[in-house]
């Protein structure tokens, strides 16, 4: 009999899992017996082996501080420079409009200050229910200053954002939209350049946390149009880092604060003493990995469009590094959509489960597959926590709490309950885990 293949044979199929798989050396590992399944990338992802060469041939090789007149710290300053290229191709933008610092979260307080000396009194802020509290406290500690900030709310039902109460509570005095690209609890993907588009029409600026996204889709920060956008390698395949877009304008025109030595040329007016270099070499290679999966996909069409024959990317052909992020994140998103509908069929027959998020298979372009879930009436044995304890035990790396969402886990009203189970899948994952998975949470749940 000839088994004809279906959607999900043939997503699956896209991605080279052999050729992924083998480029991470920590998914190999067991626990208790059982083999890991990293189901934590929302909270960070694996590393491929390149990323941790990178690193250590940094420390062993190039190791120096920057602007010396001698080998290893013109290496260090070339390899920033080849850091900011490869970050620059990643989000399609200019080399000099590409900010490094230690996570979102600090450079989010420090665009948050700077903004904040053009503000005062009369000021608005606008800031989301759905949001990582790294995109909420940055702007809400600008009320000191007398900036009122507003909420834009959700629906609570399948919690996605209230675009019209976001419109609604927009105006004249609105400085700045702080906005998620994607829920790093639930998964909603939100419409960002809808709501760009409606921030700038009321003359306001628009900062985006992309961090939950970048794992997941293309970040285009020329055609979202946003004046920021902010994203940490950590989730994507790479070291603990931040890296901030700013449009080249806003990077130029706001006051750092910054040591008077150091230059007022962007972007490193923007970096503040010494960066973590090693981790840097590793963001090159995190997006090198990136550009490589563009050239491992399966079908010979999407290769066909990598303009001619396939070839590995280089840092001397940025626009084909371009192309080949462009072909990886189609692939990605095909494999991960697989997968996300395969463990949302499987869970909603979990007895007494509950899926945060949305569950209608005709919304899904609306969501990564980061699932929130908890069970209804939960025992002591049944908490967030207990689950995730539970899986750990037998290899599965899951995550409970708020995962600073706290907006989000205070709105729905699971705070005290303890939050929610996470189970995040990113493009490592395969079917397997995924059964896998919904049997172990079948035998502990019921
Ligand atoms: C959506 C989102 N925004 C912001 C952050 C904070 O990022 P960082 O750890 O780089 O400060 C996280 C971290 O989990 C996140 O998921």
């Amino acid at each position: 009999m000839i088994t004809m293949p279906t959607a999900e044979t043939t997503a699956l199929a896209d991605l080279d899992q052999t050729w992924v798989r083998a480029q991470f050396p920590s998914l190999a590992q067991t626990v208790n017996g059982h083999p890991a399944v990293f189901l934590d990338g929302p909270g960070g992802t694996q590393v491929p082996q390149r990323v941790i060469n990178a690193i250590s041939n940094y420390l062993r090789r190039d190791n120096a501080n920057t602007g010396g007149a001698y080998a290893t710290s013109r290496n260090t300053d070339a390899m920033l420079a080849e850091a900011r290229a490869a970050m620059a191709d990643f989000l399609n933008c200019g080399a000099d409009e590409i900010v490094f610092g230690p996570n979102m979260t600090t450079l989010t307080y420090a665009m948050s200050r700077s903004i904040d000396r053009d503000l005062g009194p009369g000021d608005e802020i606008l800031v989301t229910r759905l949001d990582h509290d790294a995109n909420v406290s940055p702007w809400l500690a600008l009320e000191e200053k007398g900036v009122t900030i507003r909420w834009a709310e959700i629906h609570p039902g399948d919690c996605t954002l209230d675009v019209e109460d976001l419109a609604a509570k927009l105006n004249s005095k609105t400085k700045l939209v702080a906005i998620g690209y994607a829920s790093n609890a639930v998964g909603t993907i939100n419409p960002v350049k809808e709501i760009v588009r409606l921030a700038h029409s009321f003359g306001a600026l628009a900062y985006v946390d992309a961090v939950h996204y970048g794992p997941h889709g293309l970040i285009d920060v020329a055609a979202l149009d946003c004046d920021f956008l902010v994203c940490s390698t950590y989730k994507f395949f790479g070291p603990h880092m931040g890296v901030l877009f700013g449009k080249r304008e806003h990077l130029q025109r706001l006051r750092p604060y910054k040591v008077r030595p150091l230059t007022d040329a962007i972007p490193n007016r923007w970096e503040w003493g010494t960066l973590n270099h090693e981790c840097i070499a590793g963001i090159s290679a995190c997006v090198e990995y990136i550009a490589d999966l563009g050239l491992h996909v399966r079908d010979p069409n999407r290769l066909a469009s990598l303009d001619g024959q396939p070839r590995r990317p280089s840092p001397h052909g940025p626009s084909n590094r371009r192309a080949a992020i462009v072909a990886a994140f189609e692939s990605i998103h095909r494999h991960e959509h697989a997968l996300m509908n395969r463990l949302i069929a499987g869970l909603s027959k979990i007895p007494r489960l509950k899926i945060y998020g949305i569950t209608d298979p005709s919304c899904f372009a609306w969501r990564c597959p980061t699932l929130a879930v908890g069970v209804v009436n939960q025992t002591p044995e049944q908490t967030p926590l207990a689950l995730a304890t539970k899986l750990g035990d037998r290899g599965f790396f899951t995550w409970d709490g708020n995962y600073y969402a706290l907006n989000l886990t205070e709105r729905l009203d699971v705070e005290k309950s303890g939050g929610f189970l996470r189970i995040g899948l990113v493009h490592y994952n395969t079917a397997e885990e995924v059964d896998r998975l919904l049997q172990a949470l079948r035998e502990i749940v019921e």
